[in-house]
């Protein structure tokens, strides 16, 4: 099915992941289930790590976003796979450090890190901490003079780089929340505020574009942008960025509107980058920089899908037809932020023509909690399982208890053998923190 291979149909018409029957693992496992291949996993990964050594002689770093999918089980594919990892919030911290995740390959993300975060990842210490205000490197400094120690900062810059993606995920237009602008000088002046700080090393610079982007011409002039901010800084103040981190972004397929790219292609868009920055130092006569790049989409997203058991189906007359699911925006809250498109397949009859164009519904109390519209499917009935493709990236990390329905477990799947990474919820996880007060019940 894909050009990766994560999909196939096997000989009784369903569709198999990572070698497992997905009708098997329906009635095994029960849905909604997350399902994720862990060979595709490893392997986009490794087409990363494979072109820094080749295009790069090794001079840089994987770092994983793992706000597309994190969970202890990936954090230890990572920690195996030699890559670093990108975290956003002391849980990601957290949750990478019990996986056993070396602190000094994580960068720490966020442009309104708490207090409680900054300590967390200083006393953990993290190996670099990307600062987004003032307000994060008077608190760091001051953090880290209290415990004598000194901590690796890189500066989140705004490139300035509008990409052709979700205006919701882009993230370097002029009025974006994220980073400190260039063109408004506001960049530099923070390289001067934390190179005036004594507890803060700054290390280079960061900078990320946006999310499910393709052209390879957005992140190249985002490259050579940010090479002419580290010449810039040089200049102005005698500092040569050591660390450039680039940011993730790299977009993947998920219907016929989106190219359909093979590894050899993120390979490509990974030795752009690379050619660019040394292209850039050698013409500005600048240190070749420690290149950081940070995928999370393109490593987790096609690895995943979602199964679900169709339920009710309603025919709104010379409108549309409704399959609801027994999911819907509390494990894939995507339509509803920003009406995503999902390729949906019946799991159980992988050759039968599509014969209608139906919208899958979610089960939850609002119109908008729609999984995908107007997808072509075959016949479909109550009790068939449903496959929604390339749900791997930010639906697990962005799933929510609304309507108090339970977060999906997740399975790895590897040559036809299942395990459980994410355990099934219960009525009474549901109410863990809930605190049932005394004087409420007390009539
Ligand atoms: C700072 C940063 N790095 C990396 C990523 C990962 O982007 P993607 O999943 O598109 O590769 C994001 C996503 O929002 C991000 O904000």
């Amino acid at each position: 099915m894909n050009e990766r291979k994560t999909l196939t149909v096997n000989c009784s018409g369903h569709l198999e992941i990572g070698g497992c029957d997905a009708l098997e693992l329906a009635s095994e496992y029960g849905t909604p289930l997350y399902v994720f291949d862990e060979d595709y996993i490893r392997r986009m990964m490794s087409v990363y790590s494979n072109t820094i050594d080749k295009e790069y002689g090794g001079h840089g770093i994987v770092l994983y976003a793992s706000k597309a999918f994190s969970c202890l089980a990936i954090y230890s594919i990572a920690k195996s796979q030699g890559i670093g990892v990108d975290v956003v919030s002391g849980g990601e911290l957290y949750t990478a450090l019990k996986a056993g995740f070396p602190a000094e390959k994580i960068y720490m993300h966020g442009n309104n890190k708490t207090a409680e975060e900054l300590e967390f990842a200083v006393d953990s210490n993290v190996g670099t901490i990307v600062v987004d205000s003032a307000l994060e490197a008077d608190r760091l400094d001051e953090l880290c003079a209290s415990r004598s120690k000194k901590c690796n900062v890189l500066i989140r810059v705004n490139p300035g780089v509008e990409a052709h993606t979700h205006a919701y995920v882009q993230t370097a237009t002029p009025d974006s929340k994220f980073g400190f602008s260039v063109a408004n000088g506001t960049a530099e002046d923070m390289a001067k505020y934390i190179l005036a700080k004594e507890n803060i090393v700054l290390k280079g610079f960061h900078c990320h574009i946006g999310s499910q982007i393709f052209e390879k011409q957005s992140f190249v002039i985002a490259a050579e942008k940010m090479m002419d901010f580290v010449l810039q800084i040089k200049q102005s103040t005698g500092f040569e960025a050591e660390v450039l981190n680039l940011g993730g972004g790299f977009g993947i397929y998920y219907t016929d509107e989106d190219p359909k790219l093979k590894e050899e292609d993120y390979a490509e868009y990974l030795k752009a980058l690379c050619e660019t920055v040394k292209r850039k130092a050698w013409q500005l006569n600048l240190q070749l920089p420690y290149l950081a790049i940070e995928p999370g989409r393109s490593i987790v997203g096609e690895a995943g899908v979602t199964l679900y058991t169709a339920g009710a189906i309603k025919t709104i007359p010379g409108i549309k037809t409704y399959v609801a699911v027994d999911g819907g925006m509390f494990e894939n809250p995507r339509y509803a932020l920003y009406q995503s498109k999902y390729c949906v397949v019946a799991a159980g009859n992988m050759n039968a023509p599509c014969t209608q164009n139906v919208t899958i519904a979610g089960k939850c109390c609002e119109s908008g909690d729609i999984i995908a519209a107007d997808v072509p499917l075959p016949e479909i009935a109550s009790g068939d399982i449903l496959a929604v493709l390339s749900t791997g990236a930010y639906n697990y990390s962005m799933a929510s208890n609304y309507n108090r329905n339970f977060i999906p477990q997740a399975v790895l799947v590897k040559d036809g053998m299942a395990d459980v990474i994410i355990k099934k919820q219960t009525f009474e996880d549901l109410i863990r923190n809930d605190v049932a007060l005394e004087r409420l019940n007390s009539d």
